[in-house]
């Protein structure tokens, strides 16, 4: 498996990984399915400072991660957030680990100081990654989602580089 820059023609991958999540879980609060055009953007809003990569395998895109700056708020350009998707075909094989790990080190890179997670309360397999890499629960949000006709808490977990 190898982590490299995601290019535009891995899209379809992307949308089909990500809408999976949309439509079939809580690991993201977003309800109606991503177009090519809202990935479009997503790839213009990430440039050079924080690309979005891809986990490949003989061709196939087994899954994704990014850096996204935490807020556009000049004082914390220190601190990062992440986000990983893997197919649902791959889970449970280490590849989430192997991204986070690279992510970690991504954001060391730009000099970052921080990484923030939220976490949807009840994904507890996201929240025993970020665990596993040092994370610590600094937070949580109640009832501040609503998804499949029920709230949803979000836990705020910190890595402090
Ligand atoms: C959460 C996610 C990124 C984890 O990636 P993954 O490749 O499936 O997980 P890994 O194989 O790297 O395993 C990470 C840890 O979780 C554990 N784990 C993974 N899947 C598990 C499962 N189904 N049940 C229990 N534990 C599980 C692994 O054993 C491992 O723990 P360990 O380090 O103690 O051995 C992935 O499941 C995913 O994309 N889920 C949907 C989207 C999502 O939740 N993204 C994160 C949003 S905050």
């Amino acid at each position: 498996m190898n982590i490299r820059k995601a290019t535009i023609s891995d899209i379809p991958h992307l949308l089909y990984i990500y809408n999976y999540e949309v439509l079939n879980s809580t690991s993201t609060f977003d309800i109606h399915p991503k177009s090519t055009e809202d990935f479009l953007k997503l790839f213009d809003s990430h440039g050079n400072k924080y690309p979005i990569y891809v986990a490949e395998e003989n061709f196939t895109i087994l899954g994704y991660g990014y850096l996204s700056p935490f807020s556009e708020k000049e004082a914390y350009s220190i601190t990062v957030e992440d986000s990983i998707y893997i197919h649902p075909l791959y889970r449970c094989r280490g590849i989430g680990k192997q991204i986070l790990k690279f992510l970690i080190e991504r954001a060391k890179d730009t000099g970052a100081t921080n990484i923030i997670a939220k976490v949807c309360a009840e994904n507890f397999i996201s929240l025993h990654l970020h665990k596993s890499f040092g994370f610590a629960e600094v937070g949580k949000l109640i009832k501040v989602g609503s998804k499949f006709g029920r709230f949803l808490d979000v836990i705020i977990l910190q890595l402090i580089l």
